[in-house]
Protein backbone atom coordinates (compact mmCIF):
# COMPACT_ATOMS: atom_id res chain seq x y z
CA UNK A 1 0.00 0.00 0.00
CA UNK A 2 0.96 3.41 -0.15
CA UNK A 3 1.28 4.92 2.88
CA UNK A 4 1.75 8.20 5.04
CA UNK A 5 3.63 8.69 8.28
CA UNK A 6 3.24 11.83 10.25
CA UNK A 7 6.03 12.34 13.23
CA UNK A 8 8.92 9.72 13.54
CA UNK A 9 9.79 10.34 17.30
CA UNK A 10 10.46 7.78 19.41
CA UNK A 11 7.78 5.95 18.50
CA UNK A 12 6.73 6.76 14.96
CA UNK A 13 9.97 6.05 13.76
CA UNK A 14 10.27 2.65 14.21
CA UNK A 15 6.41 2.41 13.26
CA UNK A 16 6.72 3.65 10.14
CA UNK A 17 10.34 1.91 10.07
CA UNK A 18 8.11 -1.92 10.48
CA UNK A 19 5.88 -0.55 7.64
CA UNK A 20 8.52 0.38 5.00
CA UNK A 21 10.38 -3.50 6.04
CA UNK A 22 6.83 -5.43 5.21
CA UNK A 23 7.42 -3.72 1.35
CA UNK A 24 4.77 -0.75 1.65
CA UNK A 25 5.84 2.50 -0.56
CA UNK A 26 6.38 4.74 3.04
CA UNK A 27 6.47 8.48 3.19
CA UNK A 28 7.44 9.96 6.37
CA UNK A 29 6.65 13.70 7.06
CA UNK A 30 8.46 14.92 10.46
CA UNK A 31 8.27 19.03 11.39
CA UNK A 32 12.24 19.01 12.11
CA UNK A 33 13.81 17.63 9.04
CA UNK A 34 16.85 16.22 10.50
CA UNK A 35 14.90 13.02 11.73
CA UNK A 36 13.19 12.60 8.58
CA UNK A 37 16.91 12.39 6.97
CA UNK A 38 18.03 9.78 10.17
CA UNK A 39 14.75 7.83 9.28
CA UNK A 40 15.30 7.69 5.66
CA UNK A 41 19.24 6.75 5.77
CA UNK A 42 18.19 3.52 7.98
CA UNK A 43 14.87 2.48 6.17
CA UNK A 44 13.72 2.41 2.41
CA UNK A 45 10.62 5.77 2.05
CA UNK A 46 10.41 8.75 0.86
CA UNK A 47 10.84 12.13 2.57
CA UNK A 48 7.95 14.57 2.23
CA UNK A 49 8.14 17.92 3.00
CA UNK A 50 4.50 19.06 4.21
CA UNK A 51 1.98 17.12 5.96
CA UNK A 52 -0.52 19.20 4.07
CA UNK A 53 -3.38 16.82 3.15
CA UNK A 54 -6.62 16.96 1.05
CA UNK A 55 -7.85 13.40 2.90
CA UNK A 56 -11.40 14.58 2.88
CA UNK A 57 -11.71 15.80 -0.97
CA UNK A 58 -10.23 12.33 -2.14
CA UNK A 59 -12.94 10.74 0.04
CA UNK A 60 -10.20 9.07 2.83
CA UNK A 61 -11.75 7.79 5.91
CA UNK A 62 -10.58 8.47 9.72
CA UNK A 63 -9.44 5.63 12.29
CA UNK A 64 -8.35 7.13 15.64
CA UNK A 65 -5.60 4.36 17.21
CA UNK A 66 -3.25 5.70 20.33
CA UNK A 67 -0.64 2.63 21.16
CA UNK A 68 0.84 1.51 24.23
CA UNK A 69 3.89 -0.53 24.72
CA UNK A 70 6.47 1.98 25.09
CA UNK A 71 9.28 2.45 22.89
CA UNK A 72 10.45 -1.23 22.90
CA UNK A 73 7.33 -2.01 21.94
CA UNK A 74 7.42 -0.09 18.96
CA UNK A 75 10.97 -0.77 18.20
CA UNK A 76 9.83 -4.85 18.02
CA UNK A 77 6.75 -4.00 16.78
CA UNK A 78 4.88 -5.53 19.34
CA UNK A 79 2.71 -2.83 20.33
CA UNK A 80 -1.00 -2.53 21.30
CA UNK A 81 -3.41 -0.74 19.35
CA UNK A 82 -7.04 0.88 20.58
CA UNK A 83 -9.36 1.74 17.14
CA UNK A 84 -12.21 4.05 17.09
CA UNK A 85 -13.96 4.66 13.68
CA UNK A 86 -16.01 2.70 11.17
CA UNK A 87 -15.65 -1.19 10.85
CA UNK A 88 -15.15 -1.09 7.21
CA UNK A 89 -12.31 1.36 6.67
CA UNK A 90 -10.74 -0.71 10.12
CA UNK A 91 -10.81 -3.75 8.39
CA UNK A 92 -8.45 -2.51 5.31
CA UNK A 93 -6.18 -0.49 8.11
CA UNK A 94 -5.84 -3.38 10.45
CA UNK A 95 -3.17 -6.03 8.09
CA UNK A 96 -0.98 -2.52 8.35
CA UNK A 97 -1.41 -1.78 11.98
CA UNK A 98 -0.67 -5.49 12.17
CA UNK A 99 3.06 -4.72 10.95
CA UNK A 100 3.80 -2.99 14.75
CA UNK A 101 1.56 -4.10 17.02
CA UNK A 102 0.94 -7.76 18.52
CA UNK A 103 -2.88 -6.83 19.93
CA UNK A 104 -5.29 -4.47 17.59
CA UNK A 105 -9.02 -4.13 18.67
CA UNK A 106 -11.75 -2.17 17.24
CA UNK A 107 -13.09 -0.55 20.66
CA UNK A 108 -16.26 1.59 18.80
CA UNK A 109 -16.94 4.46 17.11
CA UNK A 110 -14.63 7.32 16.17
CA UNK A 111 -13.21 8.47 19.82
CA UNK A 112 -13.44 4.72 21.36
CA UNK A 113 -9.71 4.42 20.87
CA UNK A 114 -8.69 7.57 22.50
CA UNK A 115 -11.25 6.66 25.86
CA UNK A 116 -9.59 3.17 25.86
CA UNK A 117 -5.71 5.24 25.87
CA UNK A 118 -7.17 7.21 28.64
CA UNK A 119 -8.38 3.87 30.35
CA UNK A 120 -4.50 2.76 30.13
CA UNK A 121 -3.06 5.95 30.88
CA UNK A 122 -5.02 6.28 34.27
CA UNK A 123 -4.08 2.44 35.59
CA UNK A 124 -0.32 3.70 34.99
CA UNK A 125 -0.17 6.12 36.35
CA UNK A 126 -1.53 4.77 39.91
CA UNK A 127 1.05 1.84 38.78
CA UNK A 128 3.98 3.75 38.31
CA UNK A 129 3.40 5.76 41.89
CA UNK A 130 2.63 2.28 43.32
CA UNK A 131 6.29 0.81 42.20
CA UNK A 132 8.17 4.50 42.83
CA UNK A 133 6.41 3.82 46.54
CA UNK A 134 7.32 0.64 47.18
CA UNK A 135 10.91 0.71 45.90
CA UNK A 136 11.77 3.88 47.61
CA UNK A 137 10.87 1.88 50.68
CA UNK A 138 12.86 -0.83 49.84
CA UNK A 139 15.72 1.66 49.53
CA UNK A 140 14.97 3.30 52.66
CA UNK A 141 14.95 0.36 54.37
CA UNK A 142 18.28 -1.22 53.35
CA UNK A 143 17.07 -3.79 50.96
CA UNK A 144 19.02 -4.90 47.83
CA UNK A 145 15.92 -3.16 45.56
CA UNK A 146 17.29 -4.72 42.16
CA UNK A 147 16.96 -8.64 44.16
CA UNK A 148 13.51 -7.14 45.73
CA UNK A 149 12.55 -6.40 41.98
CA UNK A 150 13.41 -10.00 41.11
CA UNK A 151 11.26 -11.91 43.67
CA UNK A 152 8.03 -9.59 43.80
CA UNK A 153 7.88 -9.21 39.76
CA UNK A 154 7.37 -13.43 40.36
CA UNK A 155 3.91 -12.36 42.20
CA UNK A 156 0.94 -10.74 42.80
CA UNK A 157 2.38 -7.18 42.68
CA UNK A 158 4.20 -7.89 38.94
CA UNK A 159 3.60 -5.19 35.96
CA UNK A 160 4.64 -4.27 32.84
CA UNK A 161 6.02 -0.97 34.72
CA UNK A 162 7.60 -3.53 37.18
CA UNK A 163 9.25 -5.83 34.55
CA UNK A 164 10.55 -3.05 32.71
CA UNK A 165 11.12 0.24 35.05
CA UNK A 166 11.60 -1.43 38.37
CA UNK A 167 15.56 -1.68 38.20
CA UNK A 168 15.93 1.38 35.96
CA UNK A 169 14.53 3.12 38.75
CA UNK A 170 16.23 1.70 41.26
CA UNK A 171 19.63 2.60 39.12
CA UNK A 172 18.11 6.27 39.07
CA UNK A 173 17.75 6.09 35.28
CA UNK A 174 15.33 8.35 33.25
CA UNK A 175 17.04 8.98 30.03
CA UNK A 176 14.84 7.28 27.33
CA UNK A 177 11.06 6.17 27.10
CA UNK A 178 7.59 7.63 27.39
CA UNK A 179 8.48 11.09 28.19
CA UNK A 180 6.50 12.28 31.16
CA UNK A 181 5.55 15.56 28.84
CA UNK A 182 3.18 13.28 26.97
CA UNK A 183 1.71 11.79 30.20
CA UNK A 184 0.71 14.94 31.57
CA UNK A 185 -1.06 15.72 28.17
CA UNK A 186 -2.82 12.20 28.29
CA UNK A 187 -3.30 13.15 32.42
CA UNK A 188 -4.86 16.18 31.00
CA UNK A 189 -7.48 14.80 28.56
CA UNK A 190 -8.28 12.12 31.01
CA UNK A 191 -8.92 14.70 33.47
CA UNK A 192 -11.42 16.84 30.97
CA UNK A 193 -13.34 13.71 30.05
CA UNK A 194 -13.69 12.80 33.81
CA UNK A 195 -15.10 16.46 35.04
CA UNK A 196 -17.80 15.89 31.37
CA UNK A 197 -18.68 12.65 32.37
CA UNK A 198 -18.87 12.70 36.01
CA UNK A 199 -15.88 10.09 36.88
CA UNK A 200 -13.37 10.21 40.24
CA UNK A 201 -10.06 10.22 39.34
CA UNK A 202 -8.85 11.58 42.75
CA UNK A 203 -5.53 9.59 42.70
CA UNK A 204 -4.75 10.14 39.15
CA UNK A 205 -4.96 14.48 39.77
CA UNK A 206 -3.09 14.02 42.37
CA UNK A 207 0.08 12.14 40.37
CA UNK A 208 -0.62 14.82 38.02
CA UNK A 209 0.79 17.56 40.25
CA UNK A 210 3.38 15.22 41.25
CA UNK A 211 4.55 14.95 37.73
CA UNK A 212 4.17 18.33 37.37
CA UNK A 213 6.65 18.67 39.95
CA UNK A 214 9.25 17.01 38.49
CA UNK A 215 8.84 19.40 34.89
CA UNK A 216 9.51 21.87 37.53
CA UNK A 217 12.85 19.71 38.30
CA UNK A 218 13.69 20.04 34.44
CA UNK A 219 12.16 16.36 34.11
CA UNK A 220 9.80 16.68 31.04
CA UNK A 221 11.62 14.26 28.68
CA UNK A 222 12.41 11.90 31.66
CA UNK A 223 10.66 8.44 31.58
CA UNK A 224 7.03 8.47 33.11
CA UNK A 225 8.90 5.97 36.20
CA UNK A 226 10.89 9.79 37.12
CA UNK A 227 8.14 9.61 39.69
CA UNK A 228 10.45 8.20 42.09
CA UNK A 229 13.11 10.91 42.07
CA UNK A 230 10.55 12.72 43.86
CA UNK A 231 10.40 10.63 47.30
CA UNK A 232 13.69 8.90 46.84
CA UNK A 233 16.46 10.37 49.94
CA UNK A 234 18.80 7.60 49.54
N1 LIG B 1 7.24 6.92 24.07
C1 LIG B 1 6.32 6.06 24.53
O1 LIG B 1 6.62 5.15 25.33
C2 LIG B 1 4.87 6.19 24.09
C3 LIG B 1 4.02 5.10 24.31
C4 LIG B 1 2.71 5.17 23.87
C5 LIG B 1 2.24 6.32 23.24
N2 LIG B 1 3.09 7.38 23.06
C6 LIG B 1 2.55 8.56 22.40
O2 LIG B 1 3.16 8.63 21.11
C7 LIG B 1 3.27 10.03 20.73
C8 LIG B 1 4.71 10.33 20.36
O3 LIG B 1 5.54 10.06 21.49
P1 LIG B 1 7.13 9.87 21.34
O4 LIG B 1 7.60 9.25 22.61
O5 LIG B 1 7.42 9.21 20.02
O6 LIG B 1 7.57 11.41 21.34
P2 LIG B 1 8.78 12.17 20.56
O7 LIG B 1 9.95 11.26 20.34
O8 LIG B 1 8.99 13.43 21.29
O9 LIG B 1 8.13 12.47 19.12
C9 LIG B 1 7.10 13.42 19.01
C10 LIG B 1 6.81 13.62 17.52
O10 LIG B 1 5.74 14.59 17.40
C11 LIG B 1 6.24 15.73 16.65
N3 LIG B 1 5.67 16.98 17.20
C12 LIG B 1 5.57 17.34 18.51
N4 LIG B 1 5.02 18.57 18.62
C13 LIG B 1 4.78 18.99 17.35
C14 LIG B 1 4.21 20.17 16.80
N5 LIG B 1 3.79 21.16 17.58
N6 LIG B 1 4.12 20.26 15.45
C15 LIG B 1 4.54 19.25 14.64
N7 LIG B 1 5.10 18.08 15.11
C16 LIG B 1 5.20 17.98 16.44
C17 LIG B 1 7.74 15.68 16.84
O11 LIG B 1 8.38 16.43 15.80
P3 LIG B 1 9.83 17.06 16.08
O12 LIG B 1 10.81 15.94 15.80
O13 LIG B 1 9.92 18.17 15.11
O14 LIG B 1 9.89 17.53 17.53
C18 LIG B 1 7.99 14.16 16.75
O15 LIG B 1 7.91 13.69 15.44
C19 LIG B 1 2.76 10.87 21.92
O16 LIG B 1 1.42 11.21 21.69
C20 LIG B 1 2.85 9.89 23.09
O17 LIG B 1 1.88 10.21 24.07
C21 LIG B 1 4.41 7.32 23.45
Amino acid sequence: MKLAFIGIGVMGGPMAGHLAKAGHSVTVYNRSRAKVQGWAAQYQGTAACSSCATARAQGLHFLDAPVSGGQSGAEQGILTVMVGGDEEPYARAEPVIRHFARAVTLMGPAGSGQKTKMVNQICVAGVIQGLAEGLAFALHAGLDARRAVDVISKGAATSWQMENRGKTMVDDKFDFGFALDWMRKDLRICAETARATGADLTVTNMIDGFYAEIQKMGGGRWDTSSLIRRIRKV
